[in-house]
């Protein structure tokens, strides 16, 4: 299992610590969260935070963007380090020319969905994604409940790429832990977004190494 820690959880006066740590880690990646106060009621982080953990992580950086407009920010999370970004089906009026912008841009391009917008959202373009992320609590907070309706989501989606030799990832966001991360392996997940779980842990390596066996 891939495992891309979200450092929403980390300690913001520490960070350049907890990125190192991340780099001893066994994380695939690094999940940063930016929040605009509007798609989602909550503000985050933006590029300037971003530029200066891609000067120290040796990981991807996986940008998760709860923004209205996702698409005016393509060059600009290019040009701070991003490897993927993720913007939400329902911020993108025209989805099919954004993932292309993030693609010409020289991203890995990922659709991240909410949990009740259905599948059938991708269904003409889930050849053209990297990766998909499908939210398994409502966007905005980390420290929520694992939503359980996601499960038979995940294996809907796995069996579509199968089915449609498609070669995109599964990415899950929200509520993991050792339990649910469990759930969501079973059920066919590629990459698991953990955020408090590893943090708020006394031993967050040991967490992210946890998550990364299963
Ligand atoms: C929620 C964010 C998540 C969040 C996950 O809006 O997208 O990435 O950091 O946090 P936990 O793991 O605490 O649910
Ligand atoms: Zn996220």
């Amino acid at each position: 299992m891939k495992v891309s820690p979200s450092i929403l959880a980390a300690d913001f006066l520490h960070l350049e610590e907890q990125i190192e740590m991340l780099n001893e880690s066994k994380a695939s990646m690094i999940h940063i969260d930016v929040m605009d106060g509007v798609f989602v009621p909550n503000i985050s982080i933006g590029f300037p935070v971003i530029e200066a953990v891609s000067r120290v992580a040796k990981k991807p950086l996986d940008v998760h963007l709860m923004t209205v407009d996702p698409q005016r920010y393509v060059n600009r999370l290019r040009d701070v380090g991003a490897t993927f970004m993720n913007v939400h089906v329902e911020a993108c009026t025209h989805l099919d020319r954004t993932i292309h912008e993030i693609k010409e841009a020289g991203m890995k391009a990922a659709v991240t969905l909410n949990p009740s917008t259905p599948l059938v959202m991708l269904e003409e373009i889930l050849e053209e994604i990297d990766m998909v992320l499908l939210m398994t609590v409502n966007p905005g907070f980390g420290g929520q409940s694992f939503i359980k309706y996601s499960v038979s989501k995940i294996r809907n989606l796995k069996n579509k790429i199968r089915e449609r030799g498609a070669r995109a990832l599964i990415e899950v966001d929200g509520g993991i832990n050792s339990m649910t991360g469990r759930l969501v392996a079973e059920a066919g997940c590629d990459v698991i977004v953990a955020g408090s779980w590893v943090f708020n842990s006394n031993d967050p390596k040991g967490a992210i190494e946890s998550l990364a066996s299963l």
